[in-house]
């Protein structure tokens, strides 16, 4: 069993995470501080001792692990020439705006929201359209009149975020049928990111339902996006995928790329082939290791920090910290500057008085950051 706890100095090895600001902690940037799975990093070992790194292409292996991924995991059955292949998922939200919407149009999406999502319109000049989450008996939801009343005739595109990052909810299917609904309604294309869809910390009270499963005429007017960089903590490699049933709406995304984006990495390939073939037990060690930090955040925020709220985590290793009733208008300045940490700053998501806080990472760093947390608010 992987060793979560061990402390794997990243420091000056070239880490955003670790090197952009030396001089503090970092909770923030979504990668984890845990070594990749074994497999992985074998895999890397033996591609590497090839020693011939010329243009790659998605070799047949690593489809039939995809095919087999989305099977096996997600029930969905996916042809493989379904699929098209990506140096990144945030390339991806990008290119379904050039694909989907001529300048001038609108993206719409649900606040507060990962960053790009705010800001991918721009490379199109889209409108972009928002509405909030909002909470329903305790749990996050969309607001449907809201929604309703956000969207117009030039809007092409809804950006869902499923599981959602920061909020780290996992919609039940009936809200995603219903977000396709609308999409339908309004003739939108429908782009669900499901990059953290295998970080759901409990597979059994909050299952995870992939847009994959939507009927047939909405499957149709949706594009799902994902990537194995999250769960396996292989983000720097660069590699995603977009599932596209609908053959217009494939061509279209293809299309779009343009001479824009890069090659992709040839050792992404092979990094990914090998986390969803031999990928599964280290994960659920990861799943069981990320509910105890869980479960220590939320205990602690609850019990130690009054004034901060924190909802019910269900997927992702991300915490979305409210300190509005702790009266901290920035608690990102705040914490940076009387803790020496690095959280997410709430008004990139779109929610000021917010920070996001990255808990993969070894439990005593967390139970030291979250320390430094509470010294400093007894402190004010
Ligand atoms: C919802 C979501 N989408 C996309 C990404 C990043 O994807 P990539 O690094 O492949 O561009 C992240 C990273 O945190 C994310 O949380």
């Amino acid at each position: 069993m992987s060793d979560f706890d061990a402390v794997i100095p990243r420091r000056g090895t070239g880490s955003l995470k670790w090197d952009r600001r030396p001089d503090l902690d970092p909770f923030w940037v979504a990668d984890m501080d845990f070594a990749s799975p074994p497999a992985v990093v074998e895999a890397l070992r033996e591609r590497v001792a090839h020693g011939v790194f010329g243009y790659p292409v998605a070799h047949p292996a690593l489809v039939e692990a995809l095919v087999a991924y989305l099977a096996e995991r997600h029930g969905a059955q996916v042809p493989a020439d379904h699929l098209a292949h990506l140096g990144g998922l945030v390339p991806a939200l990008s290119l379904a705006g050039r694909a989907f919407a001529q300048p001038g149009e609108a993206m719409l999406t649900a606040t507060p929201v990962y960053p790009p999502f705010l800001g991918v319109h721009r490379d199109h000049n889209l409108q972009l359209l928002t509405t909030p989450h909002v909470q329903d008996g305790g749990r996050w939801t969309f607001d449907w009149e809201h929604l309703e009343r956000t969207v117009t005739a030039e809007t092409r595109i809804f950006l869902l975020c499923h599981p959602q990052n920061p909020l780290g909810r996992v919609f039940p299917k009936e809200e995603v049928v219903r977000v396709a609904e609308f999409c339908a309604r309004h003739d939108l294309v429908l782009v669900s990111d499901e990059i953290h869809c295998d970080l759901v910390l409990d597979e059994e009270a909050t299952p995870f339902v992939s847009a994959l499963h939507l009927p047939a005429e909405l499957l149709a007017r949706t594009v799902v996006l994902m990537a194995p960089s999250k769960t396996y903590n292989i983000a720097g490699l660069g590699y995603s995928f977009a599932v596209i049933p609908d053959e217009t709406l494939r061509r279209k995304f293809t299309q779009a790329r343009g001479h824009i984006l890069p090659e992709i990495n040839c050792l992404a390939f092979h990094a990914a082939e090998a986390a969803y073939r031999h990928g599964e037990a280290w994960r659920q060690d990861l799943l069981a290791y990320l509910r105890g930090n869980r479960d220590l955040l939320t205990d602690f925020v609850r019990s130690r920090l009054p004034g901060v709220v924190v909802p019910d985590i269900e997927a992702t290793y991300l915490a979305w910290l409210d300190f509005r009733p702790a009266g901290l208008e920035e608690p990102a300045a705040h914490f940076e500057k009387q803790a020496g940490l690095f959280l997410s700053d709430g008004r990139f998501f779109g929610s000021p008085g917010h920070a996001r806080l990255n808990f993969g990472c070894p439990r005593a760093a967390l139970q030291d950051a979250l320390d430094r947390i509470a010294g400093s608010l007894a402190a004010d």
